[in-house]
């Protein structure tokens, strides 16, 4: 496949970025959208120009860096996955790709692709744990009975792997989908329960400071969420945040 690439460049968070076009050729549909951005950044070394600077590690859809918004859609045109798993397949001979940074008032870029994504991790530390107390006696966790729709939907909860996809799509930037899924994993759960109320108010308190928006039910986060993180754990946050609230 012969390609044209529309790729967002900016040097630095403080300098103006802009649109800048490449044409990659010989493209194989077997590749996947990162070793195409590999053979482009090649090709930009060889001629002497500075490689577009892109987030990755895991490219296997575990770690949540990869974060691109492709041709309008953050992780690009399929479904379920994160950019480090979508192909080359999905898309065809002479067609133009626009790539630009995820964008957000609390993403901001740092250069090129790569936006800073340090607010979720604000959020994670304001909340997103439990606290283990071993005196001696600690209970051992698997004598705790757990309902299994209570275990599952925690476990779905988890899977999360806080991409900022959900953040990307939404018209307001809002992160509930991400905090939803953040406080659902341990509200669902026993050992969750301990610090529930805390926790929730908590990170709501810190996803406000850091600027992200708030939800008004869209359901677009939920469609490009790679890890099809539900609506659900929206809803479930919201009254997690309602009852410890009146709870003063
Ligand atoms: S909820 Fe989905 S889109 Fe949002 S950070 Fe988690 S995995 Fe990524
Ligand atoms: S590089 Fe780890 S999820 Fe894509």
């Amino acid at each position: 496949m012969n390609l044209t690439l529309k790729i967002w460049r900016q040097k630095d968070s403080k300098t103006k970025g802009q649109m800048v076009e490449y044409k990659v050729s010989d493209i194989s549909e077997h590749m996947s959208f990162l070793e195409m951005m590999d053979v482009l950044n090649e090709q930009l070394i060889s001629s002497g120009d500075e490689p577009v600077a892109f987030d990755h590690d895991c490219r296997e859809g575990i770690c949540g860096m990869c974060s691109m918004f492709i041709n309008g859609e953050a992780h690009g045109p399929d479904r379920g996955i994160t950019t480090c798993q979508l192909h080359m397949r999905m898309f065809k001979d002479g067609d133009t790709i626009t790539i630009e940074p995820f964008r957000a008032k609390a993403f901001p870029v740092i250069k090129d692709l790569v936006v800073d994504r340090s607010s979720f991790e604000r959020i994670q530390q304001a909340g997103g744990y439990i606290s283990v107390n071993t005196s001696g006696n600690t209970q051992d966790a698997n004598a705790i009975p757990i309902a299994k729709e209570a275990a599952d939907k925690a476990m779905d909860a988890a899977t999360c792997i806080g991409c900022g996809a959900c953040v990307a799509t939404c018209k307001n930037s809002s992160a509930m989908l991400f905090v939803g899924a953040k406080v659902s994993q341990y509200a669902l759960l026993p050992q969750g329960r301990v610090e529930a109320a805390e926790r929730v108010l908590n990170m709501v308190e810190q996803m406000d400071k850091e600027g992200f928006g708030n939800c008004t039910n869209t359901g677009a986060c939920e469609i490009e969420c790679p890890k099809g993180i539900s609506l659900e754990n929206i809803a479930r946050m919201n009254r997690e945040y309602l009852s410890a609230s009146l709870k003063g």
